[in-house]
């Protein structure tokens, strides 16, 4: 077990510390530079910390990420949080591709910015690997038997990144997920200003048009409930509940589902379990003792573990359900072989156009010419029509008979009901299979 920290750039934290804590020039003597002094009354953190320059770690845990650090670097640019304040700390685990060296690459790139306000502060990679074995596809993240072993692990990877990096003079931790493609550059201060030691956005994902545009991604911000409190007492005391899976029906109102595109961002809702895709919290939260449980605590464990945690130490938990960010979408192996399948309609369907389109030319051509034979043969057809209608003008009305009562529409009501009651069960078996069919509803963490 080996963790490599590589510190990046080191601004003079120590002494800015000093500064900023107001004790250059106090009574109390620094007796030694190798003696550290912090007053952690200043680091409990407040509404409006940039205000008071209080300093934030940004945690940002990879695994087998590179596709996603383009993205993930486009947003820590934008961040309005003064960047100054921000340290960095990235934990690399498991990876198979060249996560570490784009990584590193991209930060010097960062701290070498020519914008002064670009540069975070100080910078820390941590690498270790867990011995996450499932793999990385979305089918195999998400499938329910994989779930419990992946969160402890993801918890215990969570806990190495935090304690090799909380520093005394952090007063908020600020955990984001590098698969996060849409979210408001002022998201820290939007989180911060709501004063909660425990504070998350809704995460919904878009979804391709026939997909129906966007979902609920994020399932693990929710509020306990009855039923999964009483689920809870009947499972093994190692089990870990996981969210949305039918395995464990838990009947609890999930952040996600209770977005309201007008609703107002700012409106909060208390919650006990947590999503781990933006946590804003205090650092005294961990300071505290609260941590992401790699075990089951209260049946849970990880980022919703870590919400049943802080609740349990009296800490403030709350979601934002219509303050949204939005998770990639990543294509599952059935929705790519569904948009295969509809390529190939496309295809198809676009040959039969112009098929189509090629025959009509044709017959538009061909009746163009007054002199063609369906022409010849249409003023035929006519006058064989005019005189027969002139010959049953002649013949007697005799034959006529009443319109509405030919055997066709003799067809009994019953007849008529059970025809249709058929067709209603299909429908609703069609119903049943696109629901089958349609992407389900996976807890991200
Ligand atoms: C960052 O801001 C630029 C300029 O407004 C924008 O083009 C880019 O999409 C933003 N990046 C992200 C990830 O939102
Ligand atoms: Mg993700």
């Amino acid at each position: 077990m080996v963790i490599r920290a590589t510190i990046m750039t080191l601004t003079s934290l120590l002494t800015a510390s000093i500064f900023s804590l107001g004790l250059a020039g106090s009574t109390t003597e620094i007796l030694m530079d190798t003696v550290r002094y912090y007053d952690l009354s200043n680091v409990q953190g407040t509404a409006r910390g940039w205000e008071r320059e209080e300093r934030i770690l940004l945690c940002v845990p990879l695994r087998d990420a590179e596709p996603h650090l383009r993205m993930m670097f486009s947003h820590l640019h934008n961040l309005t949080y003064p960047h100054h304040l921000m340290d960095l700390a990235f934990l690399v685990s498991d990876s198979k591709d060249r996560t570490l060296e784009v990584l590193i690459e991209m930060l010097e790139a960062l701290q070498a910015h020519e914008d002064p306000k670009q540069p975070y502060g100080e910078i820390s990679i941590i690498e270790k690997d867990f011995g996450q074995k499932v793999n990385q596809d979305v089918e195999s993240r998400h499938g329910f038997a994989a779930q419990a072993s992946r969160r402890k692990l993801m918890a215990q990877a969570r806990n190495w990144l935090l304690s090799a990096t909380l520093r005394p003079y952090h007063s908020w931790v600020y955990w984001r997920d590098v698969d996060v493609e849409t979210a408001p550059f002022t998201i820290v201060e939007d989180l911060m200003r709501h004063n909660k030691d425990v504070i998350v956005p809704n995460v919904w994902r878009p979804l391709p048009d026939w997909l129906g545009g966007e979902q609920p991604y994020d399932l693990n911000s929710w509020q306990e409930s009855d039923t999964a409190l009483a689920l809870a007492e009947t499972l093994d005391e190692d089990a870990v509940i996981v969210e949305g899976y039918a395995e464990y029906a838990t009947w609890r109102p999930h952040l996600a589902y209770l977005r309201d595109p007008y609703g107002d961002p700012d409106m909060e809702m208390e919650i006990d379990g947590v999503g781990g895709v933006s946590i804003l919290a205090k650092a005294r939260v961990f300071r505290s003792g609260v941590h992401f449980p790699a075990f089951s605590f209260e049946r849970h464990a990880e980022t919703e573990g870590f919400g049943k945690m802080a609740k349990r130490m009296q800490f403030s938990v709350v979601g934002l359900p219509h303050y949204t960010i939005w998770h990639l979408y990543e294509p599952s192996v059935d929705d790519i072989k569904h948009m295969e399948e509809m390529e190939q309609e496309r295809l198809a369907k676009e040959a039969e156009e112009q098929e189509k389109a090629e025959t009509e030319k044709k017959i538009k051509e061909h009746f163009s010419d007054p002199n063609n034979q369906w022409e010849k043969d249409k003023s035929e057809l006519q006058n064989i029509a005019k005189q027969a209608s002139a010959d049953q003008k002649q013949g007697s009305k005799k034959n006529s008979k009443p319109k509405g009562e030919d055997t066709d529409s003799a067809d009994s009501q019953e007849e008529r009901a059970q025809r249709s009651k058929k067709a209603g069960a299909e429908d609703g078996a069609k119903v049943v299979d696109a629901r089958k069919k349609s992407n389900p509803v996976k807890a991200e963490s």
